[in-house]
């Protein structure tokens, strides 16, 4: 039963979690960033990078203490080596690579993409191929057919990513960083509300555009307050929610239906998301499909999905050498992965 400590940099968390067997989540260490960053309403690359490297040390050993293991109890090490900020990748790389040579450990490098999508998979051990996989977070919006032998990209986000139009919408009515929480709340105490805004790329494509949604969500403030008339925070956050969540709901099931599963995933930060929960619950009583979520805290990003995704290589022993390098825009289409069905 391998036994993997997983290291996470690629973006605004540091984290480090070792994980047994991928369903044991021995100990999950997430130390976040959002501090740092919330007074520049996103991500400032630079700032990331220092951060994880002040941090990264005290986070692995967390990890290993509270999941009382020593390095040399591990199988394996694995570690995400992209997409994602460079800096900030080559941070996990190096403490990844350093621990390897020291404790002579195998390194495995993962993809981001993929440990999100394996998130599914601690909790739930029907979580397999095939399936339809919604994948939102603050940096891709992608729904993927998993075949069991590879992932296909069914469609991805022409624009932004509908995490980061939360994180634009939230900056622009001052509600700080991460946004995608704060209008989640804020939208659930209005209900859906009055505010209709458009529905983007609703043509029978599984691709998404939500930039269009974050200036129609600009355009509906400012006209309003031109009229003498403030929307409310709760309104407008529901109406962006509504319009957001509406078009991720209608294509996931359409994909689920076209390509004929009867599984579905969600996978990323937005999967914690309560209203696309919801109503992702309601669809799949009413089609029949089975649909799997991580818990709320195994959304965002972590290391536990990055020791789950890395389960199938080590058990059969397909490690990668110390020359892995950081892949910022690496990407899901076209990896061909490992199943366990
Ligand atoms: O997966 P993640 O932690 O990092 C990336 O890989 O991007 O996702 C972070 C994103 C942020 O944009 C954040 O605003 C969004 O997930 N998010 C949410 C919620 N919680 C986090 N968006 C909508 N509703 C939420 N409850
Ligand atoms: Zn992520």
């Amino acid at each position: 039963m391998p036994l993997i400590l997983g290291i996470e940099t690629s973006c605004d968390e540091t984290a480090a979690a070792v994980v047994e067997d991928v369903h044991e989540v021995r100990s999950s260490i997430v130390a976040s960033q959002h501090d740092t960053h919330a007074p520049f309403g996103g991500v400032v690359p630079e700032l990331a990078a220092r951060d994880h490297v002040e941090r990264i040390d005290t986070v692995i050993g967390d990890a290993l203490a509270a999941a009382g293991t020593k390095p040399r109890d591990l199988d394996a090490i694995a570690v995400t080596v992209g997409p994602g900020l460079a800096g900030a990748l080559l941070v996990g790389i190096s403490a990844a690579k350093g621990m390897a040579v020291a404790a002579g450990l195998p390194l495995v490098a993962v993809n981001h993409l993929e440990a999100h999508i394996a998130s599914n998979s601690i909790e739930h051990a029907d979580f397999v191929p095939p399936a339809v996989v919604l994948l939102v977070s603050g940096g891709h919006t992608l729904l993927v057919h998993l075949t069991g032998e590879r992932f296909t990209v069914l469609g991805e986000t022409v624009d932004d990513a509908v995490g980061e139009a939360y994180d634009k919408v939230a900056r622009f009515l001052g509600l700080g960083y991460p946004g995608g929480p704060v209008i989640d709340a804020l939208a659930r105490d209005a209900g859906p509300g009055p505010l209709d805004l458009p529905r983007a790329m609703m043509d029978g494509s599984y691709d998404f555009s939500f930039s269009g949604l974050k200036t129609a969500v600009v355009q509906a403030v400012k006209k309003a307050d031109a009229r003498g008339d403030r929307l409310d925070d709760a309104e407008v956050a529901a109406g962006f929610q509504e319009a957001a969540v509406d078009v991720l709901v209608a294509k996931t099931v359409a994909a689920v239906r076209d390509v004929g599963v009867d599984r579905c995933g969600v996978a990323g930060g937005v999967a914690a998301n309560s209203r696309l929960r919801e109503r992702l619950e309601s669809e799949a009583d009413s089609y029949g499909f089975a649909l799997r979520m991580p818990s709320p805290g195994l959304c965002a990003d972590n290391a536990a999905m990055v020791a789950a995704a890395a389960d199938a290589r080590v058990r059969d022993s397909e490690f990668d050498g110390l020359h892995v390098a950081a892949q910022p825009s690496l990407r899901l289409d076209g990896v061909w992965t490992r199943t366990r069905t």
